[in-house]
């Protein structure tokens, strides 16, 4: 293993990339859900997405950037409400446009992965009930079983759900995303049950069409530390862990878990659906055991003290408690027993001064490369995000780009992050050279054998 000073190489093919998806960055998703979530207030900062980055006239010019960058894969999502947007009814421009994109980043050497479902879909689905509704399968499986035929030949990487747990969770719990349910925790996992079979079905329709794809759906992780090491608090970590991160991956594993397993319905044909485990992580939180929490299972969450978190969110909090991305180990150790190799899909930070960003790349980095050392199958990594773009219900409030991008002038201005990323991506490596001119003060930490050699 490398403890010393030279670089962190990474395996030949190694996928270094950005994760976007359509409603934040394509502008005028005018027949989504979200869209009337806006109209109806629902983005705290007031903001419109308007033309958001305008991928839709011009993903190109960021394809561009990419490229020159040297990346070699973007994760990007198809808007559903573009190429349904009548129940039944399909619209071939939609699907033009976006084999204009899969192409143009073929092009450009960048492979591309597609999402299928990022959080928004059509107008006419959420008012059947979305995936509460009866034939959300059936609906879904149809817009998946179209996309696909029409883009298959120009893409094998599939996610079905970006972050299903996180949907629900907005959706049916927290009340932030459409649509906008407080404490309906028997919705929350009626929701996640319906979209694991729709995932199911979604994964065979996909193999069906193309035998050699890669298909599989990103989960949020979120790192759960008990406060106190007594059994109480470490069964709110676990209570956490059981409703949050673990609620897909337990349908997928065939896990039953007493008293949850019951309300997701049945999920037998949900059981390995996945060819690989994508990984969408951001944070880490503390947890307590709460009586005074019944409606959230008792579980009291509080952000670690003195830790990085990233710009506070415009009600002053933390978004994802400590920023934490180290803990791809933590999820990769826990999840390898199935043989799958991981792609981890988002990574990140707010941060408009890209004052940590450096640093959680640097760390992100370390951390893949050593599980790597240890014989972890991990074959890419994409940060979260290109360029600055719509953070849902918190709008323009929140900067998660390697470059700077101002929705009203659409100019993009890149962050040291940027070039950062860039001389990782083309080196496919990480050397002490780009960490003393990035982050230096995280030296000894990346480099742990710095100080020994200085
Ligand atoms: C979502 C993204 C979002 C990012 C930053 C993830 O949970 O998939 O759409 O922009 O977090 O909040």
């Amino acid at each position: 293993m490398n403890n010393g000073t030279s670089s962190l190489q990474f395996p030949d093919g190694f996928f270094w990339g950005v994760g976007t998806s359509a409603y934040q960055v394509e502008g005028d998703s005018v027949n989504t859900q979200w869209y009337e979530f806006e109209n109806g207030g629902g983005i705290k900062t007031g903001d419109r997405s308007g033309k958001a980055a305008d991928w839709w006239n011009n993903a190109e010019q960021d394809f561009d950037i990419a490229q020159n960058m040297g990346l070699n894969s973007l994760r990007l999502s198809v808007s559903w409400a573009r190429i349904e947007p009548e129940e039944g009814v399909f619209n071939p421009e939609a699907i033009e446009r976006y084999r204009q994109m899969l192409a143009a980043l073929i092009e450009r050497n960048i492979r591309p992965i597609v999402c299928l479902h990022h959080f928004s879909h059509p107008v006419w689905f959420e008012k059947k009930g979305a995936f509460l509704s009866k034939s959300c399968v059936e609906d879904f499986g149809r817009f998946v079983k179209f996309t696909v035929t029409e883009l298959y030949d120009l893409c094998s990487d599939w996610i079905t759900f970006n972050e299903p747990n996180v949907y629900a969770l907005e959706g049916y719990l927290e009340g932030d995303h459409p649509p906008a349910k407080t404490g309906r925790p028997v919705l929350y996992f009626r929701v996640l049950g319906n979209m694991g079979r729709c995932h199911a079905a979604a994964y065979y329709t996909i193999h069906k069409l193309q035998h050699d794809a890669m298909v599989s759906f990103a989960n949020h992780f979120i790192i759960f530390t008990e406060v106190k090491n007594h059994m109480f608090d470490r069964l709110a970590a676990r209570i956490a862990s059981d409703s949050f991160n673990n609620v897909f991956i337990n349908m997928i594993t065939g896990k039953k878990v007493p008293l949850l397993s019951s309300l997701l319905g049945n999920c037998d044909h949900v059981r390995d659906t996945w060819d690989f485990v994508g990984v969408n992580i951001y944070g880490g939180t503390d947890v307590s055991f709460d009586t005074t929490q019944p409606g959230m299972a008792f579980v009291r969450r509080s952000d670690p003290k003195g830790k990085p978190t990233g710009d506070p969110d415009p009600g002053g909090k933390a978004m994802f408690g400590e920023i934490y991305p180290q803990g791809i180990s933590i999820v990769v150790d826990k999840l390898a027993k199935y043989n799958k190799p991981f792609f981890i899909l988002e990574n990140g930070v707010p941060d408009k001064e890209d004052k940590l960003r450096p640093w959680v790349i640097a760390k992100a980095v370390r951390t893949m490369y050593d599980l790597i050392q240890k014989g972890y199958d991990i074959i890419g990594y994409h940060h979260w995000t290109l360029v600055d773009n719509f953070e849902w219900a918190l709008g323009y409030s929140m900067k998660f780009g390697l470059v700077e991008m101002d929705p009203m002038t659409q100019q993009r201005k890149p962050r040291p992050s940027a070039a950062f990323f860039s001389e990782i991506a083309k080196a496919n490596a990480l050397t002490p050279t780009m960490v003393k001119k990035y982050v230096p003060e995280a030296m000894d930490e990346i480099f742990p054998k710095y100080k020994d050699h200085k």
